[in-house]
């Protein structure tokens, strides 16, 4: 056996997270770790590569103990960690990056630049990545940082990799390289132990899986033995409700409530369409296709050359910030919440109330209205189900999963007519995942709000959209009414979209 965890328990002051957890990893095996938003599964991690020390229990290496072993120590030994938020470095290079800790030396201890960088011009090759290994680490993306995170785990020679949640935010086709990658290091000999909410792709990659519930674990479910349902329904404790659209609200006219008329700028070329009051508009496109330049210019964060934006028939300014698109009750839910989204060290109730604080918080006098911020955090706290002892904890202190639901409460909150969720379930759980996809349902219906909606899971937009808006060089190309369509039919209609680009 490769890795055994045994009886391991931690606690965060008296708060219990973990009780009496085992768990096996074999060589070669791909073991799949689930549970819910705050279920322990990062702390698990965190104990087994050392970045948590004050556990009880025993982690076993190689059947040597470890227990006193630092991170570095156990890197050395061959465990790698792929943190849930992409941890570089922005001012080094992709290559310093990439053999952060490892650089190569010479025998007077100076760094062999020439070898660090073919290193990694090698490694990028070999995962199909064309960085310049000379470029800074912040020029990239959010999901080029989590690719080069997993590059520079696989290229440290580690016997045991962790990804935590690692396909995030990342498309269908960058996923399957991702794991086809996987695989072939596996036939190597190369362990992982695979963290997701994506529980089609746990049951299709992993051998062994463990279900991590109320911070105990259920381990040893072996590949064919259970189904999507079962795995599901073994996370939760109990069967879970698949949220739809009912078709007749999909069919429903309604009214224009957003009106964009020639929308232009950098990636966009005239885009116009309407969103109706209570529809919910699906964006979808390759990234630079224009989807999400346009998500990100009604929210002030993507400069407008040219155009005509009208809501409820009036004609408003294009949003030059977020603040002005936020008194416009344009609000815009970012996938990329450590950069956008919430302040680590503000409690829940500050977060969710600070971009409200301007408007409904504050009285007349420029006092914040502490009673009704209290009361505000308080619902949708309660609505969407975040896991903490209270309004009051840290937001750095969540989970992952709950952290996002802060974000998407802090934008609930505002008051939305037009509500943009860029990737709003990344990092969800199956059951929270419905619980936002009924909470969105419930808002256009009862308050009437136009949402526009992207993701890569086109199954989940199927679910929730009214009408897709396909998108190709920065226009919409083509629109259908969500109506018997299937994934495959979206990515055809998508691909085409491009295809005819080139002719
Ligand atoms: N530094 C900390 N201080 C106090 N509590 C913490 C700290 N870090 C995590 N927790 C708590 O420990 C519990 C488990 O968190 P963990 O991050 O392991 O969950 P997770 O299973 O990874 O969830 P997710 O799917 O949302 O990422 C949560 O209740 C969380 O609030
Ligand atoms: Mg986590």
């Amino acid at each position: 056996m490769l890795l055994k965890v045994n009886h391991v328990y931690k606690s965060y002051g008296n708060k219990r997270v973990l009780f009496d957890n085992n768990l096996e990893v074999d060589h070669g095996e791909i073991h799949g770790l689930v549970g819910k938003n705050g279920a322990g599964k990062t702390t698990l991690v965190k104990i087994i590569s050392g970045v948590l020390t004050d556990y009880e229990g025993d982690v076993l290496f190689n059947d040597k103990n470890i227990n006193h072993l630092s991170v570095i120590e156990r890197q050395q030994e061959g465990i790698y960690v792929v943190p849930q938020h992409a941890a570089i470095i922005p001012e080094f290079s992709i290559a310093e990056n990439i053999f952060l800790g490892t650089w190569p030396r010479d025998r007077l201890g100076q760094v062999n630049w020439k070898e660090l960088y073919e290193n990694a011009a090698k490694a990028l090759a070999e995962y199909g990545l064309s960085y310049d290994p000379a470029m800074k680490g912040k020029k990239l993306s959010l999901v080029e940082q989590r690719k080069l995170n997993i590059v520079r785990a696989l290229f440290s020679k580690a016997k045991l990799v962790i990804l935590d949640e690692p396909t995030t935010a990342l498309s269908a086709e960058e996923r399957d390289s991702l794991f086809d990658f996987i695989e072939e290091l596996r036939k190597e000999g190369t362990s992982f132990i695979l963290i997701s909410h994506y529980l089609e792709e746990i049951l299709k990659l992993c051998d062994t899986i463990t279900v991590n519930r109320d911070g105990q674990c259920y381990t040893g479910y072996k590949k064919g033995e259970v189904d999507e349902e079962t795995l599901s329904t073994l996370i939760v404790g109990k069967n879970i409700e698949l949220s739809s659209r009912p078709e007749e609200e999909r069919m429903k006219n309604k009214e224009p409530l957003l009106v964009c008329e020639n929308i232009s700028g950098k990636g966009m070329q005239g885009i116009s369409f309407k969103a109706g009051k209570g529809e919910v508009l699906g964006l979808v496109g390759f990234p630079g296709s224009g989807a999400r330049e346009l998500a990100r210019a009604l929210s002030g964060l993507h400069p407008v050359s040219a155009g005509r934006i009208k809501l409820n028939g009036s004609e408003i300014p294009t949003p030059k910030n977020p603040a002005q698109a936020v008194r416009q009750r344009i609000i815009y839910v970012s996938y990329d919440r450590h950069k956008e989204g919430v302040v680590q060290l503000l409690s829940i109730k500050k977060n969710i109330s600070l971009s409200i604080l301007e408007s409904s918080l504050k009285r007349m006098f420029g006092f914040i209205d502490e009673r009704q911020e209290d009361k505000n955090a308080r619902e949708y706290f309660e609505k969407l189900n975040i896991l903490a002892a209270s309004v009051n904890e840290a937001v750095g202190q969540l989970s992952g999963g709950n952290q996002q639901k802060v974000v998407l409460s802090k934008a609930l909150s505002c008051q939305p007519e037009v509500l943009i969720l860029d990737e709003p379930t990344v990092g969800i759980d199956v059951k929270s995942r419905e619980e936002i996809l009924a909470l969105i349902h419930e808002l256009t219906k009862v308050r009437g709000l136009s949402v526009l909606y992207l993701t890569n899971d086109y199954n989940e937009l199927l679910r929730i959209a009214d009408r897709l808006l396909f998108f190709d060089r920065g226009k919409v190309v083509t629109e259908r009414a969500n109506l018997n369509l299937t994934t495959d039919e979206v990515i055809r209609i998508r691909d085409e979209a491009k295809e005819g680009e080139a002719s």
